[in-house]
């Protein structure tokens, strides 16, 4: 299966949006679901699987790498490994070069065949996005690590358990340690782990799969190796990076939609600051209903942070629907140096939008002296005016549809591939909220 759609997207914006649409399985999780499933020859089933590009990238390198690939119409996908073939490099980096996935099959192909080849990553540019972390943690597992110019190659007998401690609560990083040392030698304790949902659901499929792991207070990690994993079935957590980016589009175009599928469990500093901002919500035991409490939104202040802090993925959306609220709203972007690329075309579209290297937030940042420009004050409300654009990055992408959908008259977007990675049937979704659009 190949996501294959249009890749331009004409809007015509100005309009409330009103309507409902559904989330599945997160784009952060369900590709990582698959990689544990390297990790078995079992098969493993996941459910509530989204039809997005990344788990299209993450079936076609399970293919590659021999394993057998089913995605139903209901949305189940099932893998199977009986074994793993290496895949060569410059196949391999058609993959990588899509995403960032590709650094976490370290853990199972080492397992499995003791080797791996892993080329330069793609994902969103959204800064430097390096994977210093991954390659340290998996030197101290024991692994031996080549790094070449376009590409890491990476051998291991066998790893072994080892404390190992992240500079700073890395999701990815995170997945690596636990994905490499489920069947490790031993007793591995990650500290400064991150612990984001996202984290939460691969322990739990993990621990579906014969794995102990425990999550400890102050961010340690402690995970016991065992002998062999077995195959698991698992319903995907719901998106709720796309849950907020719909809940944006509904407050900032004075629309209402319902979210089916989204959870308040995960989503509760996002539905506190939505609040804040003048936005409305009701909580349905199948989904989450979103719109304005009132009239006007509220300007406000705001900072990005790792879990339970306001997520990084979230701030594109939101920023876009503060151009619409009353006065000034300051954030602060802690997690990514380059999160903000997506604002230059915002401006053009008319909103007030200044950049500052400074850190405008009590949040101590990495940032601070790096000239990154990863704070804004936004004023508002502006009225913005149609243009064409093209998408830079997943979550700006999808900021711009809600920018398009804002402004007055149309917009063409273009690079719409891009928003495929991580947005289901988006042409089909905006149709079912009367959205105005027209794709080519
Ligand atoms: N970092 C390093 N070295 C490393 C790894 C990370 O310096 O080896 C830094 C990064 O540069 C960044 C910070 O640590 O400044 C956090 O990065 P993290 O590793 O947590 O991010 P990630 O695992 O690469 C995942 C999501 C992102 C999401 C972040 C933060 C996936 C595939 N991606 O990225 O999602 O923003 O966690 O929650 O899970 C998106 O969905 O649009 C997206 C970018």
């Amino acid at each position: 299966m190949n996501v294959m759609e249009a890749d331009t997207l004409n809007i015509e914006g100005g309009h409330p949006l009103e309507g409902e649409v559904f989330v599945r399985g997160a784009k952060n999780t369900v590709p990582k679901n698959m990689v544990a499933a390297l990790l078995t020859s079992d098969t493993c089933v996941i459910k509530n699987v989204s039809h997005i590009v990344d788990v299209d990238v993450m079936c076609d390198m399970i293919s590659a790498f021999g394993g057998d690939v089913a995605f139903t119409d209901d949305h189940t996908l099932r893998v199977t490994t009986p074994s793993l073939t290496p895949i060569p490099l410059d196949q391999m980096g058609d993959f990588a070069g899509k995403s960032r996935i590709p650094i976490l099959a370290c853990g199972p192909l080492l397992a499995r065949t003791g080797h791996v080849i892993i080329p330069a990553l793609g994902g969103c540019q959204i800064g430097n996005r390096p994977v210093d972390f991954h390659i340290e943690a998996l030197k101290i597992l024991g692994a031996k690590v080549e790094v070449h110019e376009t590409y890491l190659e990476i051998f291991a007998g066998h790893l072994r358990g080892a404390k190992i401690r992240l500079p700073y609560p890395s999701v990815g990083a995170t997945e690596q340690v636990l994905l490499s040392s489920v069947l490790a030698d031993g007793v591995t304790e990650l500290s400064n782990a991150a612990i984001e949902p996202e984290i939460m659901d691969l322990i739990a499929v993990l621990q579906k799969m014969g794995a102990i792991i425990s999550v400890d207070t102050h961010r340690v990690i402690t995970i016991h190796g065992v002998k062999k994993l077995c195959g698991f079935t698992h319903k995907a957590l719901p998106d709720r990076l796309e849950a907020a980016s719909w809940a944006c589009l509904a407050a900032a175009t004075k629309g209402r939609i319902f979210v089916r599928g989204a959870e308040q469990m995960n989503m509760m500093t996002f539905l506190n600051a939505f609040r804040q901002a003048g936005g409305a919500f009701e909580i349905t035991e199948f989904g989450i209903e979103f719109s304005r409490a009132g009239e006007t939104l509220r300007s406000m202040v705001l900072e990005t942070d790792i879990h339970p802090g306001f997520m990084t993925d979230w701030q594109q959306p939101f920023a876009v629907m503060l151009t619409q609220a009353d006065g000034l709203s300051v954030i602060h972007e802690t997690v990514y140096e380059g999160r903000f690329g997506y604002v230059e075309a915002l401006k053009l579209m008319g909103a007030r939008i200044q950049l500052y290297q400074k850190c405008l937030g009590q949040i101590s940042c990495r940032f601070a002296n790096r000239n990154a420009l990863h704070s804004v004050v936004i004023a508002g409300p502006t009225t913005l005016k149609g243009a064409e654009i093209h998408i830079p990055d997943l979550r700006g992408g999808f900021s711009y549809i809600i920018a398009a959908l804002v402004a007055q008259g149309s917009s063409k977007l273009s690079n719409m591939w891009l928003i495929r990675r991580g947005y289901e049937d988006i042409a089909k979704k905006l149709r079912a909220i009367k959205a105005n659009i027209h794709e080519e």
